[in-house]
């Protein structure tokens, strides 16, 4: 039987045993699949299983680092989470690659984050701007046992006005505000402020007749699309100092500029050239306990934001020099939520010596544009294959079980040529015939 009532009510192992019943019915001690990777520090075990529900495992992810990265004169070493093989490797290869360059040179151009209470108002626009205009300072004032804490450290709310939404559909308005959330992601935060600004307007609209019930509240709710929080990342270098494997200066310059351009003007190569962005990004993101969906979400709608999804990155040349930038929206926390919960998460942060926020997004910066110079890198001179399998190489190894031996063999008659799924298991057959 699938289906199944009060779930969430069954301890783990029974909820274990279900599964086992359920889906893997003839395997002996299936509960083992789950069971292999729990933690045997109850404690630490305890902690996971409690920040989602219905846990029955833990899922791993490898947790790496890519050092020399130098920002701003600063060389730091970044912890990274990530499945895919070669993104770290690619992230330390180009942060060595422009650390004899000057490294990385970043700016925050802006912190701001934004929420919405979305409405629907069916009377006179004027008589809700005034009524708008009249509780304003009321819903400010009321929202101050929340905002009390986060004013003491120098945020809050930094506005509040009412916005009107009719031209994109009838009777829709919000009530639009900003937040300095400082280390702080500020989910909770904001959401909790919107829901203060909702309940303030509920609450003053019975007295005011003008009002009413003409109004229905739908939500409050952050938005994920902060593009007045940014951040800057760019290097650059002579361009005879340009080297891209069998490219150099000029050629490896131009090249690389045409491949930018490619990735502005079309939507396909646009797509996987941010992807190849976000591979840095999330692996930090996810790395120091932030919200790679949050981050994913307004990356992509700021990379739409002239109507064309386009590349987040730039490559140009002036005079002499090449240069190499990413632009992108950035809200992130060092404290609270994960970041205090998550051992793995502080000891990331500590990697990074404890950065704010604002560290933290320049730092994320730097990863995302060293991976894009990877990526582009490869894509315009050897291609992406050759790297990529290699290093897959040892994920098809352990596909296929083969031994420290079998994977010595085969590592050194791969080395010069090109790697794939089937000539590997057609080689490791071989082998295994020539051993029997
Ligand atoms: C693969 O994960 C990422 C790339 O496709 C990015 C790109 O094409 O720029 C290599």
């Amino acid at each position: 039987m699938k289906q199944i009532d009060g779930f969430s009510k069954l301890t783990k192992a029974q909820k274990i045993a279900w599964l086992c019943d359920t889906y893997f019915p003839n395997i002996e001690n299936a509960a083992s699949f789950f069971e292999k990777y729990h933690n045997a520090d109850t404690d630490l075990q305890k902690l996971h299983d409690e920040f989602i529900e219905n846990t029955v495992s833990n899922y791993y992810l490898p947790f790496a680092v890519a050092p020399n990265f130098l920002i701003n004169g600063r060389t730091y070493t970044v912890p990274m989470a990530i499945e895919e093989s070669s993104v770290v490797a690619a992230a330390s290869r180009a942060a060595k690659f422009w650390q004899s360059r000057g490294g990385f040179h970043t700016e925050v151009l802006s912190t701001e984050k934004t929420g919405h209470v979305h409405f629907f108002f069916y009377g006179e626009k004027t008589n809700l701007e005034n009524f708008f205009n009249h509780i304003q300072p009321l819903m400010l004032a009321k929202a101050q046992p929340i905002t009390a804490n986060m004013e003491k450290r120098g945020g809050g709310i930094t506005s509040l006005t009412l916005v009107d939404k009719t031209d994109a559909l009838a009777h829709y308005y919000q009530l639009s505000a900003t937040f300095e959330t400082l280390d702080a992601m500020g989910a909770n935060f904001i959401n909790s402020c919107l829901e203060s600004f909702a309940q303030t307007f509920r609450e003053e609209a019975e007295r005011d007749a003008s009002i009413g019930d003409k109004y229905e509240i739908v939500m409050s709710i952050l938005s994920n699309y902060v593009p007045n929080c940014l951040v800057r990342a760019k290097v650059q270098c002579p361009i005879e100092e340009l080297e891209i494997a069998q490219l150099k200066g000029a050629e490896a310059a131009k090249k690389f500029v045409q491949a930018l351009a490619i990735a502005n003007a079309d939507v396909y190569r646009a797509t996987t050239h941010n992807k190849g962005i976000m591979n840095g990004i999330d692996s930090v993101i996810l790395a120091t306990g932030n919200d790679f969906r949050a981050i994913e979400a307004g990356a992509h709608a700021y990379a739409a934001r002239s109507g064309q999804y386009k590349s987040l990155s730039a490559a140009w040349i002036e005079g002499d020099t090449f240069f190499f930038a990413l632009e992108l929206p950035l809200a992130l926390g060092t404290v609270g939520g994960l970041t205090t919960l998550h051992p793995l998460v502080k000891t990331a942060l500590e990697i990074l010596e404890k950065p704010n926020a604002r560290e933290l997004m320049q730092i994320v910066a730097c990863v995302g544009l060293a991976q894009n110079f990877s990526a582009v890198s490869s894509l315009i001179s050897l291609g992406i294959q050759k790297g990529h399998m290699k290093m897959h190489l040892n994920n098809i190894f352990n596909q296929l079980g083969a031994t420290e031996e079998e994977k010595r063999v085969l590592s050194s008659y791969f080395k010069d040529k090109t790697v794939t799924y089937n000539d590997v298991a057609e080689a490791l057959k071989k082998i295994r015939k020539l051993e029997n």
